[in-house]
């Protein structure tokens, strides 16, 4: 047991692919280390306490959006024999809540990584990826597991469920502006109802998904090849899907216009919908300018993300 541990993760942004990546398609996603977290375990004389935003005491009594917080910590404690170990964990946050910025993996994956250095345990990336998917269960059902795996990277990553975890060469001048609609979008619920379209809107709810699946693709080769004009349109197609899918609302909608109106290459939601944020792709210079109208617009925070260039690396899982 050490004196003090931390872990640390940050939000992720999904470029390309919430959603169809539940039916097995592929998307990329971008880590945003700007915007992170950090999860500090350190002694106390009795009982197991948690600090965070949105509560401070003893882990066995949290509310439930961190039932599943809760769970990842009991499981990771019985694993190692230290059911009965005196400890607290604080959770210092600026990754805003159920806003599709995957505040809730980057807890799983900060505090999995706090308690096994506190522990001295060694913690390999795929097993970080697996103890956290047992608090993303809890919380989203039935997560593709992308959130996860971009909180715990520093690269953007080609995800496909199950089967790979690639991180991308990007070589593409431009930008992202994030924008927070302000308005909570719970994924458990957004996913729900895109199964329920699914079943009910046969062929088209399928179709909507593989259409997803082949923009990713081509996404993928956009990045590579600086074809910024290429991937926004991909955005704005993608955006079309999500929207017959019945994640997108007015709020989303009219951030969306309002980016592209002032001069983005697409825009689109990201993450799970139905709140949440939206995403708009622009020249570097213009960055600034489109944070700045959208924030005119309603949304209650901005941030930017040039796209960095990397060179990539690959593993499968
Ligand atoms: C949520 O950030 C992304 C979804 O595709 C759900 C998932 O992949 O688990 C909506």
């Amino acid at each position: 047991m050490s004196l003090k541990a931390i872990g640390k993760s940050h939000a992720k942004i999904i470029l390309i692919g919430e959603h169809s990546v539940v039916y097995g398609q592929p998307a990329i996603a971008l880590p945003i280390t700007s915007v992170n977290m950090q999860a500090l375990v350190q002694p106390i004389e009795h009982g197991r306490l948690i600090q965070s935003k949105y509560f401070i005491g003893a882990i066995k009594r949290v509310p439930s959006n961190l039932l599943g917080t809760k769970r990842l910590i009991q499981k990771i404690l019985r694993a190692f024999h230290q059911t009965q170990a005196a400890f607290k964990i604080t959770v210092t946050s600026t990754i805003p809540s159920e806003r599709g910025m995957g505040s809730s993996a980057a807890t799983a994956i900060a505090v999995t990584r706090a308690l096994y250095h506190y522990f001295h345990q060694p913690l390999s990336h795929s097993q970080l990826l697996k103890v956290s998917n047992i608090e993303e269960k809890i919380t989203h059902g039935n997560p593709s597991g992308i959130d996860a795996a971009t909180a715990g990277s520093k690269l953007p990553i080609y995800f496909v469920p199950g089967k790979t975890i690639q991180s991308i060469p990007i070589n593409l001048n431009g930008s992202l502006v994030i924008a927070d609609s302000g308005i909570k979008g719970r994924t458990d619920i957004a996913v729900n109802s895109v199964h329920q379209e699914i079943i009910n809107h046969r062929p088209a709810g399928p179709q909507l998904i593989q259409h997803l699946g082949k923009l990713v693709v081509s996404v993928k080769q956009a990045l590579r090849d600086n074809q910024i004009e290429p991937l926004g349109r991909a955005m704005n197609q993608a955006q079309g899907d999500l929207a017959q899918l019945g994640v997108s609302t007015d709020q989303l909608n009219h951030l969306i216009r309002t980016a592209r109106q002032n001069g983005a290459y697409g825009a689109k939601l990201t993450g799970s919908g139905l709140g949440g944020c939206i995403i708009a792709l622009t020249p570097n210079q213009k960055a600034p300018l489109i944070a700045n109208a959208l924030l005119k617009a309603g949304a209650v925070n901005t941030w930017i993300q040039p796209f960095h260039v990397n060179g990539g690396a690959h593993h499968e899982v």
